[in-house]
């Protein structure tokens, strides 16, 4: 069932989420949920979804990169982004940490803050721990984009947005984004608006 995504300013997306009894994975209304989050990720679309964003106050989110943004993409920016299609996968209770010091900036956006996006430092790589939608035990050393949007999700579990990260000067509409600072360098992006 696709679920309707709440925007910036529910409450909801505030509030610390809620760690989920492994034992309750079996239960129909989690699991239902879950499929739910994986369906409206994909046909939203984007390439992550955390439960607070459709109203739910638990610790689970779905992080998928398929074909279909690719494509639309050359393979040097893709490169650039270090970002690669990956299988739609169910985090469950995480834990994340960075691996080194490197952070990188590139423009996000989030299906909360419809119609926007902003220049987001995150660290380049993490280590990813928590549950599948099985409960059995999950370990990723994610790296460029995938660990971008780790972050972005495991944030909204702690009620952190991009909002509270982004570098506020370059927020800009899609449109712009597309028109002025589509896949310009950061550090030029900085230079004009800073
Ligand atoms: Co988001």
């Amino acid at each position: 069932m696709r679920l309707e995504i709440v925007q910036t300013g529910d409450p909801v997306l505030r509030r610390r989420a809620a760690p989920i009894e492994p034992r309750d994975l079996d239960k129909p209304f989690l699991q239902e949920l879950l499929v739910s989050m994986e369906q409206t990720m994909r046909e939203a679309p984007g390439v992550g979804l955390a439960a607070p964003q459709v109203g739910e106050g638990l610790q689970a989110f779905v992080m998928g990169d398929d074909e279909r943004v690719s494509q639309l993409m050359s393979p040097a920016r893709l490169a650039e982004l270090e970002r690669q299609p990956f299988a739609t996968q169910v985090v469950i209770n995480p834990v994340l940490e960075p691996l080194d010091a490197e952070t990188v900036e590139f423009f996000e956006g989030c299906l909360s803050v419809s119609g926007f996006q902003a220049l987001v430092p995150r660290w380049r790589r993490v280590r990813l721990r928590g549950l599948d939608a099985t409960g059995a035990a999950l370990d990723w050393t994610l790296t460029g984009w995938p660990a971008r949007i780790a972050q972005h999700e495991f944030d909204h579990l702690q009620g952190i947005l991009y909002l509270d990260r982004m570098v506020s000067r370059t927020f800009t509409t899609n449109a712009n984004l597309g028109r002025y600072w589509k896949a310009r360098p950061a550090a030029d992006i900085r230079a004009v608006v800073e």
